[in-house]
């Protein structure tokens, strides 16, 4: 008899939020805007900012520690750091080695993985490989995201869209195999680079005066484009893993999708024929935070003991890239 698969779960969770506040009034005062513009087009009220120097890093390791308020976790004993992000506190060194210090978790290696709103995805199922492998034992998955430092304050189509904030799991095995992470399908399709980008600071344009002044530093999008591959791209790839694996709109417990527009949300949800209180939804609070959306869904869904073990769990992204993906989690012991 063949022995069981050994599975990755998750067994805790952590998330931090900038103290900061911004509400869409506040960018009324600023932008050619409306408080109920910004409400009915993409369902966001509000978004927390980092503030006083706060970097993406100082966001993962508040995450974390706040997974250790709850779960006993020897910083010792963490094996892996993968942070998930496009806002990294600089280009090199990486989030992960910076929060490695901070955290003074000295038997840990790890890396930023870029892959901008599927970063948490990309980088879940990344964790999930390295402990099924038999090699690692305790995983930290961040999605995390300063978009502040990233948008041009002066474009309204881009600046009441994002927020600041950052999420956190701990992937730890399952040796029978009955919970955790069970299937994964994601994608990458160069053909998305001309509608969402920021083309400064690499090695196709340094930064130079000029650059800057250009506003090269700043995320650049065409929303509508995004907008449609979005639409299709997540709807289609959440139907194909509930297909794959069997499950129908009643056997989802919860679909924990990327937050970038509610209405994006509701069209994801309607294709996998789900009702309201099937679907997690924090964009108003938060808007767009980037890699940071699931794993922040993720904490919400089980602070408000949304979830048991042994309920399934949908997970879905999209984002620059174009990059997307679904995962498809049977629900464990999660604090
Ligand atoms: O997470 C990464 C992936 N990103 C996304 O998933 C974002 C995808 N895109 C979207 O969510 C939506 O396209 C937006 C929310 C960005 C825009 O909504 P839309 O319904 O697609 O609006 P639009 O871009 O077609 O613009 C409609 C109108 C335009 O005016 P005209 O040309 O019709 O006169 C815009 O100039 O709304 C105008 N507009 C605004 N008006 C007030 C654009 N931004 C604003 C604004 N306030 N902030």
């Amino acid at each position: 008899m063949s022995s069981p698969r050994r599975t990755a779960t998750i067994t805790a969770v952590g998330k931090y939020l900038p103290e900061k506040v911004v509400t869409n009034a506040e960018l009324e005062e600023s932008l050619d805007t409306t408080d109920e513009w910004i409400r009915s087009r993409t369902g966001i009220h509000q978004r927390h900012m980092v503030s006083n120097g706060e970097t993406t890093s100082d966001m993962t390791v508040a995450a974390i520690r706040n997974l250790m308020e709850k779960y006993p976790l020897d910083v010792d004993k963490i094996d892996c750091i993968i942070v998930g992000t496009v806002t990294p506190d600089m280009l090199f060194p990486s989030t992960a080695a910076i929060v490695q210090q901070k955290l003074g978790a000295s038997n840990a290696w790890g890396f930023d993985l870029s892959a901008a709103c599927s970063g948490f995805l990309f980088g879940l199922d990344t964790g999930t490989r390295f402990i099924e492998s038999g090699r690692y034992e305790k995983v930290l998955v961040v999605g995390a995201d300063a978009m502040s430092a990233v948008i041009d304050p002066s474009d309204r189509s881009t600046a009441i869209l994002f927020g600041d904030g950052a999420g956190v799991v701990l992937l730890e095995p399952c040796e029978d195999g009955s919970e955790g992470i069970m299937d994964s399908l994601l994608r990458i399709d160069g053909s998305g680079g001309d509608y969402l980008y920021m083309i400064g600071g690499g090695s196709r344009q340094p930064a130079t005066a000029e650059s800057v002044a250009k506003g090269d530093h700043f995320l650049r999008q065409d929303g509508r484009a995004v907008y449609k591959a979005a639409v299709k791209g997540m709807a289609d790839i959440s139907a194909a893993i509930a297909q794959r694996n069997g499950l129908k709109a009643e056997n989802i417990r919860l679909f924990i999708p990327h937050q970038a527009n509610q209405r994006i949300i509701d069209a994801s949800a309607e294709r996998l024929g789900l009702a309201a209180e099937q679907v997690l939804s924090n964009v108003a609070m938060y808007a767009n935070t980037t890699a940071g959306t699931i794993p922040l869904g993720i904490c919400d869904a089980v602070e408000d003991k949304l979830l048991q073990p042994g309920d399934n769990v949908l997970l879905a992204a999209f984002g620059a890239g174009f990059t997307w993906g679904g995962i498809y989690i049977k629900w464990g012991h999660t604090v």
